[in-house]
This record gives structure tokens, C-alpha cells and sequence, in this order.
């Protein structure tokens, strides 16, 4: 059993706190925000994370597993402290906030006593934890203390699972001292058979910008390949299907849709490319993805225009999913923000449904009523819009939707209904890089 202080209880350090305490270690999350850790106490998430709160309340019961505002009471006795709190992207110029990382950073110097390993678990530029070392031995010098990287590869909607049976856990340190501490607290998942991957500090830092750049490119590879199947008359799902199957390609990754969003692929890609500038190495392949991304969200909107007969003014748009995917609350850059942005800049009027998100979406979205089922979404607009995936979509009836609906325009853009079964509802159906509506042997043969 190891002493854990997770620092920051965003999605990443509420997420691993838990895990590592249902590993069996004994846990505090600390957070700054009072009103955050009052209601963690009384069993209140802040997030919309599946599973999340039953896990807390298991380990808060089992007392492995507390919150305190008191940084210093949880860093005196830890064996290791993770910095959890979050780098977004600096205003102005992309680079990654690094404020909160070192503000914590000088706070936890200030209250280490013993052996402690300093572990930075947010996603932080190359070069992060050499600074967060300075700002250690300067100030706690003489202590012993070791700094190393251990990014986080979670996705939302899939936190806890993909914490306790990663792909891999990358850890960054070359000092056997702090090998042992990391062993131990990982020591579950050596015996899940996870590999445990030790690197240089900088190395693992650059590896979690690299996973996620690659991921962006891979989406973004099949966005383009899709507009490309509309316009050669090509399957895209096909595609994605027959390249995938090569085992150096992989099938993941390779949904269409209306671009990437969310709190990390934004964000990081833009960072690695500001440190990319800093060495005076760019990387190209990720400039462009960068790009390319933010103008297919623009781009999507125009699409649902078009479908739509060209002008939406004082026309009714009905918006189905509003989260930048499902099962998460999360709004950050989500395709759906450029989406309705485009629709109300041409002048329609937008009413949405989402199953968690609304209460974020309410605070970005102007102008945009809130409806409490898809159906009612439909009912009176002209046209509806799957934007995010969730499974309650994915069997509406459709014959009730066209029903509301008053002229039956139906734009989905994840590809979740097969053109066949949308059109025999009636609908005028415009789906993603599906250029022909056929669906191949293969994938039929498969169902
Ligand atoms: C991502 C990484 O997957 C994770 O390893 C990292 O720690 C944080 O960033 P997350 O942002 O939670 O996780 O979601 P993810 O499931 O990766 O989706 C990111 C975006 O890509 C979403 O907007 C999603 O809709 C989009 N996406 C994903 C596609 O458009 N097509 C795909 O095939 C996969």
C-alpha cells in the first residue's frame, strides 16, 4: 500500500485518485476550490464521468479515500504526490498554461518532508518536469525528492476502464528510486499484464503529445478520405473497414464525423506544435491537421445549409447531441458549438437535445433552446441533425421523428443509421462520406 496525494481533482486526478485507491492505496485528492471538495465529501461529482460516483463512495467508505483543500496535511506523509491540475492553452499564443502546474509545484516544495516522488501526471510540454525539479530543490533543497512523468491516456466517457486496463502506462524517470515507488502504486496492473514502459523524463512527456497528435491525424486522415468518398461515389465506413483490417493501420480511429474536439486533442496538438516551433523542428503532418480540422467543423455547418436547399433563414434546425462525444458533460471545442454557429449566423433558429451536456452547453450556447427529448427536437423544425453519437440515438423511431419534422431532412453526421433504413422511413437522408449508400459484402457478411 502506497501514500498517494493526487493535486488537482479535474477529470484526470479525480479519476486516477480513485483507481489508485481501488487498487488498495491510501488516497487524498487535494483541490483549491472549497465548494469542489465539499460536495466530493458528500458524494457529489463534479463531472458527468459513468461509474465515477459509485467508485468514490466505495472508497471513501472503505476510508482509502479522502479530499482535503489542505494541500500541505496531504503532501507531509505521501510516498508519491501527482500534479493533476490542468494546462490549458494559453490565450494568445497556444502554448500550454503552465501556471497552475508550477504554482503547485512551489506549494507541495513547501510542505515535503520525507522521500517523496513528485510524479506530473497533466499533460505538460517537454522540458516541464526539469522545471518542476529547479523549483524543488530550490525550494526544499536537501530533501530527497525524485520528479518524474507519468501522462494520463484516458478518454472521457471510458475514464475508469481505460485507467484500470490501459494499453500501456508510461512512466518517466531514470532514477531506480523512483522506479520502485512507481512499481509499487502500478502494481495491479503489472498483474493485469499492462505493459509498464520506462523512459527518460522527456521522452515520456514528448510521448503523450505524439499519441495524441497521431490520433488527431488518424481522425482526420479519414475526414478528408470521406469527403473524398462523396465525391467518387466510395463507401467511407468501407474504407475505414478495409484499411483497418491491415494490422500496421489498426480499425480504431477511423470514424468520420464532423471533426475532433474535446479537452486534450485541441489543445495538445496546438502545443506540440508550439514546442515544435521553440526547437525550430516543425511538424508539418500536425500543422495541417490542425487546420484541416478547424475548418470541417466550419465546414460541417455548411453542409446541413446545403442539405437543407441552400437558406435556413427562418428556418428551424433541430440539433441532436451537443457534448464533443457521448457520455461526458464536456463542451470544450465541440463540433457542435461551430455547427450552430453557422446555422445562426445564416439565420436559423436552433433548438437542441443532448442527454448530460445541457447544463455545460447553457453556458457557451446563446440563443439556443433546450428541449428534454429528441422528439421534441424534431417537433415543427425543418430539419434535425445527429451531431454527437449518443446511444440514445441510435434507435429513434424514425417514422415518429418524420412525422414532427416538417420537411423531412435528416443530416447525421456519425453515420449511425444505414442510408437504407433512413431512407425507407422517407427521409432525405445526408450522412458522411457515404457516397454511394452501399454497404459492402464484407460488412454485411459481418452484420
Ligand atoms: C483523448 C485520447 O483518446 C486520450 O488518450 C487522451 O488521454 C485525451 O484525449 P478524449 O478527448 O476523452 O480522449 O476522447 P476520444 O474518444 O479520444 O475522442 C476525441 C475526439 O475525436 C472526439 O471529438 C471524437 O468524436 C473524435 N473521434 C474519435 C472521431 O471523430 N473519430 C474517431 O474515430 C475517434
Amino acid at each position: 500500500m502506497m501514500r498517494i496525494t493526487m493535486i488537482g481533482t479535474g477529470y484526470v486526478g479525480l479519476v486516477s485518485g480513485a483507481c489508485f485507491s481501488d487498487f488498495g492505496h491510501d488516497v487524498i485528492c487535494v483541490d483549491k476550490d472549497a465548494a469542489k471538495i465539499e460536495k466530493l465529501e458528500a458524494g457529489v461529482m463534479p463531472i458527468y464521468e459513468p461509474g465515477l460516483d459509485a467508485l468514490v463512495a466505495t472508497n471513501v467508505k472503505a476510508g482509502r479515500l479522502s479530499f482535503t483543500t489542505d494541500l500541505a496535511a496531504g503532501v507531509a506523509d505521501a510516498d508519491a504526490v501527482f500534479i493533476a491540475v490542468g494546462t490549458p492553452s494559453r490565450r494568445g499564443d497556444g502554448h500550454a498554461d503552465l501556471s497552475y502546474v508550477y504554482a503547485a509545484s512551489e506549494e507541495i516544495a513547501k510542505a515535503v518532508k520525507g522521500k517523496t516522488v513528485i510524479v506530473t501526471k497533466s499533460t505538460v510540454p517537454v522540458g516541464t518536469g526539469d522545471e518542476v525539479e529547479r523549483i524543488m530543490r530550490e525550494g526544499a533543497p536537501g530533501k530527497e525528492i525524485y520528479v518524474c512523468s507519468n501522462p494520463e491516456f484516458l478518454r472521457e466517457g471510458a475514464a475508469i476502464d481505460d485507467f484500470k486496463r490501459p494499453d500501456r502506462v508510461v512512466v518517466g524517470t531514470e532514477e531506480e528510486a523512483a522506479k520502485e515507488v512507481m512499481r509499487a502504486i502500478y502494481r495491479p496492473l503489472y498483474l493485469n499484464r499492462s505493459p509498464i514502459l520506462f523512459t527518460a523524463r522527456r521522452t515520456s512527456e514528448l510521448i503523450k503529445y505524439a499519441a495524441n497528435a497521431f490520433l488527431a491525424t488518424k481522425i482526420t486522415f479519414i475526414n478528408e478520405i470521406a469527403d473524398l468518398c462523396e465525391a467518387v461515389g466510395a463507401n467511407v465506413q468501407d474504407v475505414s473497414r478495409g484499411i483497418g483490417l491491415d494490422g500496421r493501420i489498426g480499425a480504431k480511429f477511423l470514424h468520420a464525423g464532423p471533426g475532433y474536439g474535446g479537452s486534450c486533442f485541441p489543445k495538445d496538438t496546438l502545443a506540440l506544435l508550439k514546442t515544435a516551433d521553440d526547437y525550430d523542428t516543425p511538424v508539418r503532418i500536425v500543422e495541417a491537421v490542425v487546420q484541416v480540422n478547424d475548418a470541417r467543423k466550419r465546414a460541417m455547418g455548411r453542409k446541413v445549409i446545403k442539405a437543407m436547399g441552400g437558406d435556413v433563414r427562418g428556418k428551424t434546425v433541430g440539433i441532436l447531441g451537443l457534448t464533443f462525444k457521448p457520455n461526458t458533460d464536456d463542451m470544450r471545442d465541440a463540433p457542435s458549438l461551430a455547427v450552430i454557429q453557422a446555422l445562426q449566423d445564416a439565420g436559423a433558429t436552433v433548438k437542441a437535445h443532448d442527454p448530460e451536456g445541457v447544463e455545460q452547453a447553457a453556458k457557451v450556447l446563446k440563443d439556443v433552446e433546450f428541449v428534454a427529448d429528441p422528439y421534441a427536437a424534431a417537433d415543427g423544425a425543418d430539419a434535425l441533425v445527429i451531431v454527437t453519437e449518443w446511444d440514445a440515438y441510435r434507435a429513434l423511431d424514425l417514422a415518429r421523428l418524420k412525422g414532427l419534422l416538417k420537411t423531412p431532412v435528416l443530416v447525421d453526421l456519425r453515420n449511425i443509421y444505414p442510408i437504407d433504413e433512413a431512407e425507407k422511413a422517407g427521409f432525405d437522408y445526408t450522412s458522411v462520406g457515404r457516397g454511394n449508400g452501399l454497404v459492402g459484402e464484407l460488412a454485411k457478411a459481418e452484420g
